[in-house]
């Protein structure tokens, strides 16, 4: 590192080993990027904001930026079947190749985690239009998946700016946690990864006793940084009888990958009866769950009736509530999907709600032929 940037790196930890102001942007690489953006803004009430592609001067990909408040995803496809990006979906499906990280400063950020270890994907350069500013590097994380490092002013400079008059939104707030899947064996890997690379802590571990239904197990931990505001799980396939969710996601995704993106919501029940009223499917929750649940729950005033027609999952722990459901899988393969998570005070990830969770991904793995 020269010294310059040793000097900004040190600034740039004086406060947190490695400050982050939350999630950027998730890249999704996928075959058809136009129908993936409409399929978004139609399903989850996404506003298309910006394009880039053969029009404005960028030939081998089509590029839309989609937001929802605070959550921007990207969905890029590319215009000629040789092109790196068609390579991914080919191999992979459709899924997220970029989880974006907004850092105060992305070159001291880069140079740290390059000096920590981390694999550079791509030097961090500047990019600026008349509308805003960008500083973005990006390095190497599991499987193929990359973490870009983004500074940014104004509206992203690599996309011309759309005015969406037509998506209703459904009242997604923000990305509140991105969980990664990972091989047998390899769970301490990537936690001392995240530790080492981005100063990451672990917030929580749940062993396969703490998951594990009668047929199948996994491991999860869940590592934190940039003072709490990004949050990311990771999971590992622990032995079971049959195989688990996280042996058939490895199996179709080809390599570790992004399981599920979390998005917050203020009010998950109209929120889901939104989504199911525009075609979304979410788990299904068995009538027996919900006796338990109340049970657990007995000291919070809730509308349990509309919360088990809408297959809505519930848990509590030392700080709050939360409510939680999951998207059936939105592509071919049974790979990547969604969470939409209120949280009332709850700071967890729903461990008491784990076992009826993946009874009902088990249904549906059963129904592909994958248990
Ligand atoms: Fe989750």
């Amino acid at each position: 590192m020269d010294a310059d940037l040793t000097l900004r790196a040190k600034e740039f930890a004086s406060q947190d080993p490695f400050p982050m102001k939350g999630f950027g942007p998730a890249e999704w690489w996928v075959g058809n990027a136009f129908m993936t953006a409409q399929a978004f803004r139609a399903l989850l009430g996404m506003q298309i904001v910006g394009y880039r592609g053969p029009e404005t001067g960028v030939s081998d990909r089509s590029s839309y930026l989609l937001v929802s408040d605070q959550i921007q995803f990207i969905v890029t496809g590319a215009q000629d079947g040789d092109h790196e990006i068609a390579e991914h979906v080919k191999l992979h499906g459709p899924g997220v190749k970029d989880v974006g990280f907004l850092v105060p400063d992305a070159k001291a950020a880069f140079a740290m985690a390059v000096d920590n270890g981390a694999l550079p994907e791509r030097s961090p350069e500047v990019i600026e239009n008349a509308d805003g500013r960008m500083v973005i590097g990006a390095i190497h994380a599991y499987g193929d998946t990359v973490h870009s490092l983004i500074e940014i002013e104004g509206a992203d400079p690599r996309f011309e700016i759309r005015t969406d008059t037509v998506a209703r939104s459904a009242g997604l707030h923000a990305i509140d946690h991105v969980v990664a899947n990972v091989e047998l064996g390899k769970m301490n890997y990537w936690v001392e990864f995240y530790e080492r690379i981005f100063a990451f802590t672990m917030l929580k571990h749940f062993d396969d006793d703490a998951i594990s239904t009668e047929y199948t197990a996994l491991m999860s931990k869940v590592m934190a940084g940039g003072s709490g505001v990004i949050k990311l799980p990771i999971n590992e396939p622990a032995h079971g009888k049959k195989k688990s969710q996280i042996e058939e996601y490895l199996d179709f995704y080809k390599t570790p990958g992004v399981q599920h993106l979390a998005l917050s919501t203020d009010d998950l029940q109209t929120t889901i009866a939104d989504i199911h009223g525009r075609g979304i499917e979410t788990i299904y929750v068995p009538s027996e769950y919900y006796p338990e649940a109340r049970e657990r729950l007995s000291d919070v005033e809730l509308d349990w009736e509309r919360i088990e027609q809408l297959s809505i999952l519930v848990d509590q722990d030392d700080d709050g509530y939360l409510l939680q459901t999951f998207t059936k899988m939105l592509q071919d393969r049974p790979t990547v999907f969604f969470e939409f998570i209120e949280r009332r005070g709850a700071t967890g990830f729903g461990i008491g709600n784990f076992k009826a969770l993946f009874e009902s991904i088990e249904r549906e793995q059963a129904k592909r032929g994958n248990l």
